[in-house]
C-alpha cells in the first residue's frame, strides 16, 4: 500500500530550497509542509508569510501550513494571500476556534487543526464538522528532530474511530521516520508529516520512496 507523506520543509537546506523542492516533487510530494513558529506558542522562532510566498513560487505542491502561533486569527489573511492552501491552527493556541476554522474557510483556504500531544482527543468533539484537516502532533511543537511519542498513536485511533460520520483528513506530525512510520501508519490514518527523517537521508528521493513503500 501506497503512504502518503508530506515533507516538513523545516529540515530542510534553506540555502538550497529551491533545488530541495524539486527533489521531493520529483519524487511525487504533493503536500508540503511549512513550519510557523512565534517564540510564544513555542520557543522557536521560524519564517512567518512572506518566506510562504517565496516558497508559493518554488513548488507546485499543496502547501499546509502549521501555525505554531498565538493569536492565529490575526495572520489568516497574510498566509492564505500568501498562498497557503491549509491553514492549520493550535486548539491550545486559538482564543475561539468555531470562529477561527470559519474565517480560514471564509477565505477560501482549508481549515486545519492541530492538538498537542497532551491534548485530549475529547477536546475536538464540538468541532468534529469545523475542521477538514486534523494534525495530531507526536511530538511537543516547536523543534524538529524529536523522538516520536507512543502515547499518540491512540490519539491516532480515537481520531480515526470519530471520523466515520464527518470529513477530515488526519495527518500526524513529529518523530515520524522509517523506524516509526509502520505503527502510525497502522493506525488508520492518511498522511504523515516528515522532517529529519527525510532531509537527513543521504539520497533524499529515494527516502521519501522508502517511506511511501
Ligand atoms: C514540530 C514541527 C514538525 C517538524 C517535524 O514542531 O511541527 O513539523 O518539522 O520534524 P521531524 O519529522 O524531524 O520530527
Ligand atoms: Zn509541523
Amino acid at each position: 500500500m501506497e503512504r502518503k507523506i508530506s515533507p516538513s520543509l523545516l529540515a530542510a537546506d534553506f540555502a538550497q530550497l529551491g533545488e530541495q523542492i524539486r527533489l521531493v516533487e520529483g519524487a511525487g510530494a504533493t503536500r508540503l509542509h511549512l513550519d510557523v513558529m512565534d517564540g510564544h506558542f513555542v520557543p522557536n522562532l521560524t519564517f512567518g508569510p512572506f518566506i510562504v510566498e517565496a516558497i508559493r513560487r518554488l513548488a507546485t505542491a499543496r502547501l499546509d501550513v502549521h501555525l505554531m502561533i498565538t493569536q492565529p486569527h490575526r495572520y489568516f489573511e497574510q498566509f492564505v494571500k500568501a498562498g497557503a492552501d491549509t491553514v492549520i491552527i493550535h486548539y491550545e493556541a486559538s482564543e475561539d476556534l468555531r470562529r477561527d476554522l470559519a474565517a480560514i474557510d471564509k477565505l477560501g483556504a482549508t481549515p486545519g487543526v492541530a492538538i498537542n500531544p497532551d491534548t485530549a482527543f475529547d477536546a475536538l468533539l464540538p468541532y468534529l464538522d469545523d475542521f477538514k484537516y486534523l494534525l495530531i502532533m507526536s511530538v511537543f511543537p516547536g523543534f524538529g528532530g524529536q523522538t516520536f511519542i507512543e502515547n499518540t498513536l491512540e490519539t491516532m485511533r480515537r481520531a480515526v474511530a470519530a471520523r466515520e460520520d464527518h470529513d477530515y483528513l488526519i495527518a500526524v506530525d513529529g518523530g515520524v521516520n522509517l523506524d516509526t512510520l509502520e505503527r502510525v501508519y497502522s493506525t488508520g490514518i492518511d498522511l504523515a508529516i516528515v522532517g529529519s527523517g527525510l532531509f537527513q537521508a543521504p539520497d533524499i528521493p529515494r527516502r521519501f520512496r522508502e517511506l511511501q513503500g
